[in-house]
């Protein structure tokens, strides 16, 4: 399906920024650091490129993915903003916020990038690695997470490596990120829409607004899209192998713990626990999320027995992968 390519990894820096635009310049998948999790780059003007990236990723549909470019008056070019996705994008960008809008007249975004959707989903990401490339670039980049697709989304440059070594041509290693979900997507603005809960919160949103973001009837991610999923499929599509159980106040046998807060159950082998945040702070449990789902998802235990996470701040993000992951694989 994928030709086998040779992946390089090069550390973060400007020698980066400018080999990573070459390869996007030439069509080629690069994967970079953002804030929230590592994304797998294409250029976004280009077709060929983007339908590699989805062959890239395995992804079972031409999902509509997100065009990232590196500020407001680029975005202005892609994208229709009306009054309230203005004051969105100049409270929060760069940031984890993903607008989906009007595309623009003129929008030189490509249409397998949209799906064929009239709208667009448009974010600035905070990243200076992804500023600096994005900036070396001088097009809009479209980047879905850099895992395979239905993998936990990646939140290290090793991450991307074990999924994608192979089917892409550089990581851009920057080290961990720091958000570690992906971003809130926010829509329809005249009755906006919580399309993802994401790394910023859904109170500081309706701070800004000062209205109450509702959420589609149906939880998906792509629910507001006119390509939905099979539910299942999309449902499961953060899911680790190792089965997992949520809201655990007891350990059963053979089962690893992903703990939360200060008092982890007991009865876990050491080797299989891993604590979300110790002193119960949902900032660090967001960003330990993926990475502590992976880890656990190699220990060889039989499920992976999850503490209850309160559902407020980035709870709700926390909660919203930790209810995808538990959805039983086929
Ligand atoms: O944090 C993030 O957003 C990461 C980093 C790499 O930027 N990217 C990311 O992309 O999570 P992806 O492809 O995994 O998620 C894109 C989401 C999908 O749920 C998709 O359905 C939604 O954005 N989306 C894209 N275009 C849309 C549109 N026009 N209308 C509604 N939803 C849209
Ligand atoms: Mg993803």
């Amino acid at each position: 399906m994928t030709p086998d390519l040779t992946t390089d990894l090069i550390p973060a820096g400007r020698d980066a920024a400018q080999a990573a635009a070459r390869v996007l310049a030439r069509g080629g998948l690069v994967a970079f650091p953002t804030e929230t999790v590592y994304g797998l780059g294409a250029d976004a003007t280009d077709a060929r490129a983007v339908a590699r990236l989805y062959a890239a990723k395995g992804r079972p549909a031409f999902n509509p993915l997100i065009a990232h470019v590196n500020d407001l008056d680029t975005a202005r070019r892609i994208a229709r903003f009306d009054a309230r996705s203005l004051r969105l994008a100049e409270a929060f960008w760069p940031g984890p916020l993903t607008l989906v809008l009007p595309k623009a007249a003129g929008c030189p975004v490509c249409d397998l990038a949209t799906a064929g959707l009239a709208t667009i989903a448009v974010r600035v990401p905070a990243h200076p690695v992804a500023q600096d490339i994005l900036r070396a670039f001088g097009r809009p980049v479209v980047a879905p997470s850099a895992n395979l697709s239905g993998h936990v989304s990646p939140t290290t440059a090793a991450h991307v490596r074990s999924d994608l070594t192979g089917r892409i041509d550089l990581i851009v290693d920057g080290g961990p990120v720091t958000v570690g979900v992906e971003s809130t997507i926010v829509g329809g603005f005249d009755k906006p829409l919580l399309l993802r809960p994401g790394g910023l919160p859904r109170a500081a949103i309706e701070q800004v607004l000062g209205i109450r973001l509702v959420r589609p009837a149906e939880q998906t991610e792509t629910a507001a899209t006119a390509h939905p999923l099979a539910p299942g499929m999309l449902a499961s599509h953060y899911a680790p192998h190792t089965p997992v159980r949520l809201d655990a106040r007891d350990l059963k046998a053979g089962e690893a713990l992903l703990a939360f807060g200060p008092h982890p159950l007991a009865g876990a082998d050491a080797g299989r626990t891993l604590n979300l945040s110790d002193s119960g702070d949902l900032v660090e449990a967001a960003a330990n999320l993926f990475g502590h789902l992976r880890h656990l998802d190699t220990t060889g235990a039989r499920a992976i027995a999850v503490m209850a996470v309160p559902d407020d701040g980035l709870g709700e993000a926390i909660n919203d992968r930790l209810r995808r992951a538990a959805v039983p694989q086929h």
